[in-house]
């Protein structure tokens, strides 16, 4: 079984083909990154316009890279939630014209739950049931797996996700868009413990978190609690005070992700964590979940590094159980943010 996969529901422009739900055939990924740099964040209408720009290019490439005729596909699936609306559309109305044209089922994807699923395409498969963390620029959610596709919510964010921290720490020292690839080159400089931010929620007793305490911290920290928007934007630090904060900012992240995830796994009594979404990308987010996992006896299973951010390989690969269990989606089928 063949599945095209797609995703537009937020600043990259993905489509992918993978064999029965593991065989990655390919996966192109078209980022904005340079569209949006301008402006330091994603601007929702700009990344509308970007995604109808290049979607079609980006489906006829991942077609041509995996070898297989468009008429060869036995499915196709998209992220229809959650995202930003106008995002989401362009790769819902695609999917949809397609699965249409071909005549094949059409399969509607949770962002979330494909975060998770890109660790089933790593070399070793989660065994269940498990904890799943899902760290991204949108969400930093905890959920109990139960199945490929089934998930309940434990916890997430009362607030800002990790992933938006990153990048708004980022805009605060100057590094640019997306901040957490940034950070974590800034951090390598600097020293964890030169600067102690707040953990917030690290002993809340479930499974939430909190991370917009953590930025303003650090804006306190770098310009003051009365500083204006020039002013952040104006200021110019040392290279090691940048180093610094960033190491001590990823540390009190990281410790917060770590624990409240180990927790978590405990508490629902599993043995294997999994971690997807992009800030799993992060090299000392993963170092730092191998040793408490492996001090607590818990399978570590992270999604593969290239497949933490936005991709299309974990929506074609998720959706593969979805369609063995009949989870086909009518035509009708609508985005939702
Ligand atoms: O999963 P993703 O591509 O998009 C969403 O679903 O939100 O995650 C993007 C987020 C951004 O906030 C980005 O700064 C963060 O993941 N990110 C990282 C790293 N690479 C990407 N955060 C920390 N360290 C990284 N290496
Ligand atoms: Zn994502």
């Amino acid at each position: 079984m063949r599945i095209l996969g797609i995703e537009t529901s937020c600043d990259e422009t993905a489509a992918a083909v993978v064999e029965a739900g593991t065989r990655v055939l390919s996966s192109i990924v078209a980022s904005q990154q340079e569209v949006h740099e301008q402006f330091g964040g994603v601007v929702p209408e700009v990344a509308c316009r970007a995604h109808v720009e290049a979607v079609l290019p980006v489906i006829r490439r991942a077609l041509e890279v995996a070898a297989v005729p468009i008429d060869r596909i036995d499915a196709v699936a998209v992220t229809t939630t959650p995202g930003l609306i106008g995002a989401l559309l362009v790769g819902v109305t695609a999917a949809k014209s397609l699965s249409w044209a071909l005549d094949v089922p059409l399969v509607a994807v949770n962002h979330l739950h494909a975060h998770a699923y890109a660790a089933w395409l790593s070399d070793e498969p989660p065994e269940l049931p498990a904890v799943t963390l899902v760290v991204s620029g949108g969400h930093t959610s905890l959920f109990r797996t139960d199945g490929p596709i089934e998930h309940s919510l434990l916890g997430s964010t009362v607030d800002d996700a990790a992933g938006e921290a990153f990048d708004k720490v980022a805009h605060i020292l100057g590094l640019g868009y997306p901040g957490g690839p940034a950070i974590e080159r800034a951090a390598a400089g600097g020293r964890p413990d030169a600067v102690s931010f707040p953990r917030s929620m690290l002993r809340s007793g479930n499974a939430n978190f909190s991370f917009s305490g953590l930025k303003t911290a650090v804006l306190y920290h770098c310009v003051g609690p009365n500083a204006s928007r020039e002013d952040i934007e104006g200021a110019v630090y040392e290279p090691s005070f940048v180093a610094d904060v960033a190491a001590a900012f990823q540390e009190a992240v990281v410790d917060v992700l770590a624990a409240k995830a180990c927790a978590a796994a405990r508490q629902e009594g599993v043995r294997t964590l999994i971690v997807g979404g992009g800030v799993a990308a992060n090299g000392r987010l993963r170092e730092r979940l191998a040793a408490e996992a492996d001090a607590l006896g818990l399978a570590l299973r992270l999604a593969p590094r290239r497949l933490c951010t936005d991709n299309a390989a974990m929506i074609a690969g998720v959706a593969c159980p979805m369609l063995r269990a009949g989870r086909t989606a009518p035509l009708t089928v609508e985005a939702v943010p």
